[in-house]
């Protein structure tokens, strides 16, 4: 194998520069979390990392099982220099499913746990246990190739004796794994468009990942041929485009006429970008490949040949990517695009297993007929050359990264400013819920018997709001007395002050200190030293005079006291609205529900307060949690 030809060490260049950024965005990814390298919400929580690095990943793995399929059962012993590379590609497939996972699992410290704790009715669990399985048996399968040229000979001889075993486990996973992939989508028919949406998912997975299997030799065999000028094996993978038309053909049928009989055939042809993206897909995937690998198009020239594998590849990786999120984004009207950095890092896993291909093959007998290399290969006689010229493409991918990342990314996200405003009074009438038993208020139409005003906390008019009868709860807790239970903190010369006025953001502290205002209150130059008591001391908070020295009256003095009250030298940042009302209201009725001995929450509960459902997921405003 030739690598040390300007080819190989061009495009190994790239790709450790798309490694080098994606290894940044990767590390930020784990530091400050998903919400600030990618464009996922709560409401579209899979994106391009699960369509595309996941299933992707799975699908580009087909090549394995039915490459194997064909030389062990089907006894097809032309096929079998094309063996090992296919092996090697699905296990590169399922290292990349199992990387792009952990980036994309919000707890991945958690993966282990499916081994251990069974979950026999999540489709999640099939499928986490598909990975792990098949990702341990490609393995094995491919371990005899870089240990036949070790001292291992034992382990290796063990291994291959084991081969067949082990190949008709695989495909036995695979079979299962490709095709349960489509049932987990079977679940969420309100996430996938109806044009992707079908109860032959499963069926159409598993069709499609045979032609992608094919499809995918024939791209690896052309590309690394290419890459390394060595002859392609034309003759061998040319027997494959039969097959492979074949079988896109039916694809094609069912895919379509499983639509036509569904009644959703109109949608084909409505215009709307769902059904461009249809055709686009299916004619990349399908329908072209399939005409130019029955026409004999594709036998005639290498070329079409490589375009043909080319056009099944990518059009069913978009078919992945279609079913795991891009044909949901209208339905769930989420707007959602991978940002430059999902896109980024899923081409590092890719430029990744690209380069572990590219090692194995220059190391180890990848490609059957090509003889041993005598020498050692021409990137190891000049290694440090190579290493030098690979290692600064990597970190000035890594500093590009880390230079365009946002600053949420490097220092951690912070809710987007939501200012709020005071509570409304509504009509309400209290209801007895009886599953879980319990009181609650709900909007009462005006006039109706019963209806009481009661007060409409939402702050920042999200539309997830509490009903609060603020007279009952005065009444409750001591009328006159209980004001300060709740109204803490009062701004100067002031009483029962409301909330908003200092806890002034939905999520964020505010700081309630105006430098400005107090100068003036203090009559401007002269009063400085009021406050920075020692001139020569900086001018930081803790430096000052605490507030509570002259702002004594700011602390209410109740009944009981609630709200614990600043310590002395508190710093008077308010925290966020919800936290404040979730610190008063929620801890109240925890503590209710605990006196009172209550197995169930009853008060504490979340319905209690809010009538509706509190969906974390739309937020108006764009808040990026
Ligand atoms: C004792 C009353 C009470 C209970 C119980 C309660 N909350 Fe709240 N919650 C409030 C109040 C009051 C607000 C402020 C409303 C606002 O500003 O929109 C609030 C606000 C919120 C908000 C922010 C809404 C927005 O507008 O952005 C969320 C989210 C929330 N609560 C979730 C919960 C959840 C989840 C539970 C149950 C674990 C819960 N709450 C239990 C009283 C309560
Ligand atoms: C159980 C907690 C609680 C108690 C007790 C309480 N309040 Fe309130 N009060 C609130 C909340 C919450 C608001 C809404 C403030 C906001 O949205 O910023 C409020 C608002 C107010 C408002 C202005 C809003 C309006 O339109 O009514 C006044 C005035 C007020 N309270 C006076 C009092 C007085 C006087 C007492 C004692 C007799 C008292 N409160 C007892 C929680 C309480
Ligand atoms: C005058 C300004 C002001 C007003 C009005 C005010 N707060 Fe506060 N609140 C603060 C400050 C400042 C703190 C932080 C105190 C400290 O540092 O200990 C605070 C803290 C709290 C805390 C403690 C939170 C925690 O994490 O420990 C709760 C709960 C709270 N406020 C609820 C309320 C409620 C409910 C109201 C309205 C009924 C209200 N506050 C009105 C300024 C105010
Ligand atoms: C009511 C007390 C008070 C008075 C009066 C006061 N300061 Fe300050 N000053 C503070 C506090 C508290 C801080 C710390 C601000 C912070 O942490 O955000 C501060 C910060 C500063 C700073 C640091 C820069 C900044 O804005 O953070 C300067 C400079 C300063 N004060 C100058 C003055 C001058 C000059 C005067 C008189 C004209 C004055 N202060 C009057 C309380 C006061
Ligand atoms: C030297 C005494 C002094 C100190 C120290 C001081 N203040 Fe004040 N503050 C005043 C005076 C005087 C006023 C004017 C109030 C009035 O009109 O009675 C005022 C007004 C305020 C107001 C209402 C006006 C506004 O800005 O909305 C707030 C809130 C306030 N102070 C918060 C604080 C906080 C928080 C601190 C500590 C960081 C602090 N103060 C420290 C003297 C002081
Ligand atoms: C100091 C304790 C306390 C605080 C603070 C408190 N609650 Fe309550 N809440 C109660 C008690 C006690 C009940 C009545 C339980 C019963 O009737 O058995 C109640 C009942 C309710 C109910 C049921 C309907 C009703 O009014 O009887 C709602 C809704 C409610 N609270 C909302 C809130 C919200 C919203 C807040 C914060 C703004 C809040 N509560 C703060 C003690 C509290």
């Amino acid at each position: 194998m030739d690598a040390g030809n300007s080819r190989v060490r061009t495009t190994k260049a790239v790709l450790w520069f798309i490694v080098g950024f994606a290894i940044i965005v990767g590390a930020a990814r784990f530091l400050t979390g998903l919400g600030t390298v990618t464009n996922l919400t709560d409401r579209t929580p899979w994106g391009l990392w699960v369509g595309f690095d996941v299933l992707g990943g799975v699908a580009l793995a087909a090549g394995g099982f039915v490459i194997a399929a064909s030389v062990y059962i089907l006894r097809r012993e032309k096929f079998r220099p094309l063996l090992r590379p296919a092996i090697l590609t699905a296990f590169l497939g399922y290292a990349a499913v199992a990387a792009g996972l952990l980036v994309d699992l919000g707890r991945p410290w958690n993966i282990w746990r499916p081994m251990f704790f069974w979950q026999h009715h999540s489709a999640l669990f099939e499928v986490a246990w598909c990975v792990m399985l098949y990702l341990s048996v490609l393995a094995l399968e491919f371990a005899p190739v870089p240990l036949e040229s070790s001292r291992f000979h034992r382990l290796t001889k063990a291994l291959k004796s084991a081969s067949l075993p082990l190949v008709i486990l695989g495909i036995m996973l695979s079979t299962l794994h490709q095709s349960s992939l489509g049932t987990l989508f079977l679940i969420a028919p309100a996430r996938v468009h109806p044009l992707w949406y079908t109860p032959l998912l499963p069926l159409l997975f598993f069709i499609s990942a045979v032609a992608l299997g094919m499809a995918m030799v024939v791209v690896e065999s052309k590309a690394s041929a290419w890459l390394y000028r060595k002859r392609p094996e034309d003759h061998v993978l040319s027997s494959l485009l039969r097959p492979l038309g074949f079988t896109l053909l039916l694809y094609a049928g069912i895919r379509i006429g499983d639509l036509v009989a569904r009644g959703e055939g109109a949608g084909l042809f409505d215009g709307s970008w769902e059904s461009a993206l249809f055709w686009l897909e299916t004619g990349l995937s399908s329908l072209l490949p399939a005409a130019s690998a029955l026409s004999g198009l594709a036998r005639r020239s290498g070329k079409a040949l490589f375009a043909t594998g080319l056009m099944v590849v990518s059009g069913f990786v978009l078919h992945r990517i279609d079913v795991g999120g891009v044909s949901g984004v209208g339905l769930t009207d989420s707007g959602y695009f991978p940002s430059l950095f999902e896109i980024s890092l899923s081409l590092g896993v890719v430029s990744g297993a690209i380069l572990l291909f590219l090692f194995f093959v220059e190391r180890y007998r990848v490609y059957d007929p090509e003889p041993a290399p005598a020498r050692r290969p021409a990137a190891c006689r000049a290694p440090l050359a190579a290493a030098r010229a690979y290692s600064s493409v990597f970190v000035a991918g890594a500093a590009i990264a880390f230079a365009l990342l946002p600053g949420g990314a490097v220092f951690g996200a912070k809710p987007l400013d939501m200012p709020v405003t005071g509570a409304r009074r509504v009509l309400a009438v209290e209801k007895t819920r009886e599953n879980p038993p319990g009181k609650m208020l709900v909007f009462a139409a005006r006039g109706a018997a019963e209806a009481r005003e009661v007060l409409l906390v939402d702050g920042n008019r999200s539309g997830e709001y509490a009903l609060f009868d603020h007279e009952a709860h005065m009444k409750r807790q001591g009328e006159k007395e209980s004001c300060g239970i709740c109204h803490h903190l009062n701004r100067p010369n002031d009483r029962e002050s409301s909330c908003f006025e200092c806890h002034r953001d939905a999520w964020q502290p505010t700081d309630i200190f105006r430098h400005g205002a107090h100068i003036e209150a203090t009559g401007g130059n002269r009063g400085c030293t009021e406050c920075h008591v020692t001139p020569a001391a900086p001018k930081t908070r803790a430096a000052t005079r605490p507030c509570r020295e002259c702002h004594e009256d700011m602390v209410a003095t109740g009944k009981r006291e609630f709200v614990a009250p600043p310590a002395a030298d508190s710093p008077f940042h308010a925290p966020g609205y919800m936290d404040a009302m979730h610190g008063t209201c929620r801890k109240c009725h925890e503590e209710e529900d605990r006196t009172k001995g209550v197995k169930v929450p009853e008060l504490a509960l979340c319905s209690t307060c809010h009538p509706e459902a509190v969906d974390l997921s739309p937020r108006p405003a764009g808040r990026k949690d």
